[in-house]
């Protein structure tokens, strides 16, 4: 049975979060969306994900739609910039592409946020669907909107705003994820029970072997359980102008450690760091117990993410210059940094209030 997510915008419904075990189901769903059998469809996609799904999603499409073209770009972080961008455009314009057709993004972060993008802005936007291929990017980077690529050596410095029509996931396709990437994906999931839903975070606890070993039915559940956290959180705030700050938990000394070791870790990992960091920061200035930092740490220790850089194996720099990294961050606000510090497990808040000494005593901890 499949599990859907209804996600609205401005009070509106506007598009659906559909968990699958296959991808049978995809091309019902896009043609409840009223797609012509005239329009055109172009499925982007990099080189891991794309000799994995991209024919059967290709085949799918091409029995409904009047062509189904794709892309491919070279995978990994160093592709996200404005030139692929302009490749995606070029393609696009080569295939007589108009605002009526569609895109389809199919991979993990970096597959869904170029494809956001580059929908957000071609023809000043043309309908996309998201068919995230990784743990990460199927609980957190395809909700919510949130598109863009990186500028020089800032990270999602461009972007926009911008609402995909559906969020197709087929959950077997994590049996083919590294175990990294899995544990990646964890970082957020363990941050959404930390930040919103303490039971969650039990459930998370109490279901560590079912989740490690590949269990497709506590995979769906565990899925379906952050898509309704973070779906909630977006709907109520889709421009992060409050509450959806606080899934920023972690991020901002997490960010900094991802720039700082020149994205040789991964989000999950980075943010896991930077959790740890926050979340001896809340003990510290504010009400979260000692015995809930335990079980924090227990939790990113048990899903395989480090607790500090030395588990991590990156070194080379300074506490300060980690500091300084948290400066350029986009979570900066009239020149101070806004930092998510939890109450309790399932209760986070906003502070400006932290000063630089205090953060630093939080980035130490990661020494
Ligand atoms: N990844 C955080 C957000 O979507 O707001």
């Amino acid at each position: 049975m499949s599990l859907v997510v209804p996600v609205s915008y401005g009070g509106s419904p506007c598009y659906e979060i559909h968990l699958e075990r296959d991808f049978c189901s995809l091309l019902p769903c896009i043609q409840a969306l009223g797609y012509q059998p005239q329009r055109k469809v172009c499925v982007i996609s990099d080189s891991n994900v794309a000799p994995l799904y991209l024919e059967e999603i290709c085949c799918l499409l091409a029995a409904h739609f009047s062509l189904c073209t794709s892309y491919v770009f070279e995978a990994g972080e160093a592709s996200k910039h404005t030139g692929t961008v302009g490749q995606v455009y070029e393609h696009l314009i080569q295939n007589r592409f108009d605002r009526k057709d569609l895109l389809v993004a199919l991979g993990g972060g970096v597959v869904g946020d170029l494809t956001g993008f580059a929908a957000a802005t071609y023809l000043r936007g043309i309908d996309f669907i998201q068919i995230p291929t990784s743990l990460l990017a199927q609980v957190d980077s395809s909700i919510g909107g949130k598109t863009g690529v990186d500028f020089l050596q800032y990270k999602n410095m461009v972007g926009a705003f911008y609402m995909p029509r559906l969020v197709y996931m087929n959950l077997s396709v994590l049996h083919s994820l590294p175990k990294a990437h899995l544990s990646s994906g964890m970082g957020e999931i363990i941050k959404h029970g930390q930040i919103k839903d303490s039971a969650y975070f039990q459930w998370l606890m109490d279901h560590q072997e079912e989740i490690l070993s590949g269990d497709l039915g506590a995979l769906e559940e565990m899925v379906y359980g952050s898509c309704r956290i973070k779906g909630d959180v977006v709907q109520r705030d889709p421009k992060e102008q409050g509450e959806r700050a606080l899934l920023n938990f972690g991020h901002t000394i997490g960010h900094a450690v991802e720039k700082l070791s020149d994205f040789s870790l991964l989000h999950g990992e980075c943010v896991a760091l930077g959790m740890v960091a926050a979340a001896e920061l809340s003990c510290r200035y504010g009400s979260y117990a000692g015995s809930d930092l335990r079980q924090l740490k227990e939790a990113i220790a048990a899903f395989g993410l480090p607790l500090s850089l030395s588990q991590a194996n990156v070194q080379g720099f300074t506490p300060e210059q980690v500091l300084e990294a948290t400066k350029l961050d986009k979570k900066m606000d009239g020149g101070s940094v806004k930092f998510i510090l939890l109450q309790r497990v399932g209760e986070a808040y906003i502070t400006r209030e932290l000063s630089d000494a205090q953060i630093l005593e939080g980035i130490r901890c990661l020494f």
